[in-house]
């Protein structure tokens, strides 16, 4: 049996589609998502058009009112969409056209589907991004709540997953903050430039009636309309822009879910995640399994994909819609979805893990770690060159090492054979303590620039 043509756009077909260009075509059971935004755009376009006497304001009235009375239906899970009818911009006006009858139809009036999405997607991503920056600010004060407790814990630093020279605990987690403040100002600057209104560009060209832009654009929280009426239907780098801000965010989320993977191992055990956020083994019962930082590990993959994919479908379309434009939407909110899921599970896991510091301060103590200290002070007490108390302190390494102890159980004796200038003092840098206390330079380790950036940020955070 054929179906009915479309009676949103059929007026030329005599037959409806094949089901599988239904399936194809539909975008409904996706596009759904965007029926609050969708909602928002025709109440302040009806509004609009009343105001600009393009139509009587009861026709505008009468729409305003069925769109709330279709929200609500929305919020409640008692609205039938339908695949018929395509997408969300179509399933709400055959509904209004039920509850109000003929004004539904002059909604559509000096508009088209190509500006209404472009709109409802734009204010959808502009959420996204809202949500970001509270779910970054949250995961930022968890790991400062760990760098106040530890400012001043001595860690290893590591290049190459290799000790390299104590750190602190607390500058291990501020470096984090700064990279999700860097994330989030990408956020707010994606937010501001996407912040204009393509309402109004109608199919692509404009449109002859005396619209009001500015006036819808404000309704909607727009700074102003977009100034060319192609590039409003036909651009989707905003929704590139968040997804390119979310790529970069997610693998910060995954540097750190390695990291905690390493650190919860029985090898490391720098740190300990609550019960809250471990799992068991259904046949070892000893295990406690950091699932989630695994998850979030894994789960950055689809937001790198989610930004190839959409890059890819939007590279080769000339200007101004295509259907392709129709496949943006469930990258970016799978991409939102689990960003936003991501930044949860870590702000949790953070916020509830112990950092064991005896294994911290042992661990800071292995691999020849304040090597560095050592060549630095032969420079200091000595004039060495650089270079050459590189060489000396090689040397002592390779002392320590054969004997199978670290550089500060050599005695005096030993190291003046290498080095006839070397004194005691050497001794009070070779701790790791006094290695922290002294990297004091801008951006350095030692608990006092620790703390003076635990103030900084808290101060930021407000
Ligand atoms: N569902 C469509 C999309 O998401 C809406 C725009 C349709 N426009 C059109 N000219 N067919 O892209």
């Amino acid at each position: 049996m054929t179906q009915a043509a479309n009676t949103m756009w059929g007026g030329r077909f005599a037959a409806g589609p094949d089901a599988i260009m239904e399936a194809i075509n539909a975008s409904i059971g996706f596009d759904q998502r965007l029926a609050a935004q969708d909602i928002a755009g025709s109440r302040a376009h009806a509004a609009m058009l009343a105001a600009t006497g393009i139509i009587s304001s009861t026709d505008a009235d009468a729409i305003g009112k069925g769109l709330l009375t279709i929200l609500s239906e929305i919020e409640k899970g008692e609205f039938a969409f339908s695949t018929a009818l395509e997408d969300i911009h179509m399933n709400v006006e055959a509904r209004l056209r039920d509850l109000i009858g003929e004004p539904a139809g002059r909604l559509h009036t000096a508009r088209s589907r190509n500006d209404q999405v472009a709109v409802d997607f734009r204010l959808w991503v502009r959420d996204q991004c809202d949500a970001a920056d509270a779910a970054l600010l949250a995961l930022q004060t968890a790991l400062l709540g760990q760098a106040e407790a530890g400012a001043d814990w001595v860690m290893p630093g590591f290049t190459h997953l290799q000790v390299a020279q104590p750190v602190t605990w607390g500058h291990h987690m501020l470096a984090y903050v700064e990279m999700l403040g860097r994330d989030r100002s990408r956020f707010a600057d994606a937010r501001r430039r996407m912040n204009l209104s393509p309402l109004g560009a109608a199919a692509l060209a404009g449109t002859s009636f005396p619209i009001d832009r500015e006036m819808t654009a404000k309704a909607l929280g727009f700074d102003g309309p977009m100034a060319n009426s192609l590039d409003a239907v036909s651009d989707r780098d905003f929704a590139l822009e968040f997804l390119a801000a979310s790529s970069i965010c997610a693998m910060h989320l995954s540097r750190l879910a390695e990291e905690l993977v390493i650190w919860s191992s029985a090898q490391f055990r720098f740190v300990k995640m609550s019960d809250k956020w471990s799992t068991g083994s259904s046949i070892m019962p000893q295990k406690r399994n950091p699932d989630a930082a695994e998850l979030i590990r894994a789960k950055i993959g689809r937001i790198f994909g989610a930004n190839v994919a959409l890059m890819t479908v939007m590279k080769g379309l000339p200007l101004t819609y295509s259907k392709d434009m129709q496949e943006d939407k469930e990258q970016v909110f799978d991409a939102a979805d689990n960003l936003l899921l991501a930044l949860a599970a870590m702000a949790g896991m953070v916020g509830d893990m112990t950092a064991n510091r005896e294994s911290l301060k042992a661990a800071a103590a292995t691999g020849f770690s304040t090597a560095t200290d050592l060549a630095d002070w032969l420079v200091r007490e000595l004039g060495l060159p650089f270079r050459d108390a590189h060489h000396v302190t090689g040397s002592l390494v390779a002392l320590a090492e054969a004997k199978g102890e670290d550089l500060p159980d050599l005695t005096l004796e030993e190291m003046q054979g290498v080095h006839e200038g070397i004194t005691q003092s050497v001794f009070d840098v070779l701790g790791v303590e006094n290695s922290v206390a002294s990297r004091m330079s801008i951006g350095g380790t030692a608990p006092a620039r620790v703390r003076e950036q635990v103030a900084a940020w808290k101060e930021r955070l407000k």
